[in-house]
């Protein structure tokens, strides 16, 4: 298994381009399945959940063709199944997305029940609340889901007790083909909804007021594919790897200015970024960060969009470990995502987990150690710990990296990080 060797003390300084965003492409890729007609998409991130996905699809009957470098063309004109294989949906839970544009395009849908996973339980039951009401007859048996619907969904009112981004996704795409009108309630906020929303919309669908909390979807017989014949769409950018290389500035006292951003989607990144003492400008479509030569102590909540991103409270976590003062992370999100927690204190981080919150008094400096990556914003985080570490940091268990960061070795060392990734020498057998 390859490795991630990193020796800490460089300050990093320099530009990088973010990438199509992993939880816009992901759904985005799923919605394809809606419509015969082809689809075109451009600069989609060359990582592993995205191979996943394009395998996922592959096995379900669509055809996928590059045609230059992450612009691809999708067509899903005949399916050959509606089961989505519980080997990918174990490998990756987003999986999971495909069940409401199955359940829409061909009335049955069925996937093994994605299990828990590093950071928490992650139910389904808002997904399937949905599929029912929109009147499918959903059966849970053996480990897998199947929903079936006897004719056509009809829209319905759902309510998300929970602002579930995967699970507004998944009932938006089941009710764009839907009869009548579908209202979701408390619905999921993100920007990668709204990518969502606009991807179906491109493709003739009738989505309105994604990026609110309630969603509107008037159902359509069927998505005659892009009103311009083969105009490609690309995904919006990926706002966590954004703010991972921010915070890969920050932490080393130096600068990284990180474009092709959409400086809304960061906002709450940057206020955080700001208040821990960096110096942040933020243009159209770029956003600078340069660090102080040692970060403050501030405290953070995750929430649901537009709040602190979960998904960035690892990179900050890393980031405040060896800030001056004492800082309170609390993760309201899932209930189990600490688990790096205990590889950076091999690293001499002083953190208590008190329930939901972690305590995080700052020490004035890491020392570098194997760590093991337990998920990829796990994994990121101890990369960025390793770059202010003293001495060289191993971080083990890259293939959890590699799902949702392109190149994250080779461009943080091209901003100057001493980094490399390390395969293991053969076994010679
Ligand atoms: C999406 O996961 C993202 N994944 C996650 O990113 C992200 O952390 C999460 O949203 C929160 O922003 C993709 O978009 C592919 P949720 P999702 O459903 O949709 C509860 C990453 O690192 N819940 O919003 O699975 C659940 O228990 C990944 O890129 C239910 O109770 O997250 C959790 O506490 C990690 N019932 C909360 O909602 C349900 O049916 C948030 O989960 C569904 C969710």
């Amino acid at each position: 298994m390859d490795c991630i060797r990193v020796r800490g003390g460089r300050r990093l300084g320099g530009t990088v381009r973010a990438v199509a965003a992993k939880n816009a492409a992901l759904p985005i890729l799923a919605a394809t399945l809606l419509t015969g007609a082809t689809c075109r998409l451009r600069e989609l991130p060359p990582i592993q959940d995205v191979a996943t996905m394009m395998r996922l699809l592959g096995e379900l009957g669509v055809r996928l063709t590059e045609r230059e470098a992450g612009e691809w063309e999708i067509e899903a004109r005949d399916l050959a199944t509606y089961e989505a294989p519980y080997e990918l949906v174990r490998q990756m839970r987003a999986s999971f997305l495909v069940m409401g544009p199955l359940l829409a395009r061909t009335g049955r849908a069925v996937a093994g029940l994605p299990g828990g996973c590093a950071i928490g339980v992650r139910p389904i039951d808002l997904h399937l609340k949905g599929f029912a009401a929109l009147g499918a007859e959903i059966d849970l048996a053996h480990g897998r889901v199947s929903a079936r619907v006897p004719g056509r969904l009809r829209g319905a009112h759902v309510y998300l007790d929970y602002p579930s981004v995967t699970a507004t996704e998944n009932i938006m795409m089941a009710a764009v083909l839907a009869e009548g009108t579908t209202t979701i309630e408390n619905a999921a906020e993100e920007p990668e909804v709204v990518d969502l929303a606009n991807f179906l919309n491109h493709l003739g669908g009738r989505v309105a007021g994604a990026g609110t909390r309630v969603v509107r979807v008037e159902g359509v017989r069927e998505l005659a594919g892009p009103s311009q014949a083969g105009a490609a769409y690309t995904p919006i950018p990926d706002r966590i790897e954004a703010g991972t290389f921010l915070v890969a500035g920050v932490i080393t006292g130096g600068w990284v200015a990180v474009e092709n951003v959409v400086p809304d989607h960061l906002a709450a990144i940057v206020a955080k970024l700001r208040e821990a003492g960096a110096a942040v400008e933020v243009e159209d479509a770029r956003v600078v960060a340069e660090g102080p030569a040692r970060p403050r102590a501030t405290n953070v909540k995750t929430l649901p969009y537009p709040g602190f991103p979960t998904d960035m409270q690892a990179p900050f976590l890393a980031l405040l470990s060896v800030a001056q003062g004492t800082s309170v992370v609390t993760e309201t999100v899932f209930e189990n995502r600490f688990r790096h927690v205990e590889e950076l204190k091999r690293m001499g981080a002083r953190i208590d987990i008190e329930g939901a919150g972690a305590v995080v008094q700052g020490v004035e400096r890491l020392t570098g150690a194997p760590v093991a990556a337990s998920d990829l914003r796990a994994g990121a985080a101890l990369v960025l710990a390793g770059l202010v570490a003293e001495g060289e940091t191993e971080v083990l268990e890259v293939h959890h990296i590699d799902r949702g960061y392109h190149q994250l070795v080779e461009r943080l060392a091209a901003l100057g990080a001493d980094i490399r990734r390390v395969s293991p020498a053969p076994v010679l057998t």
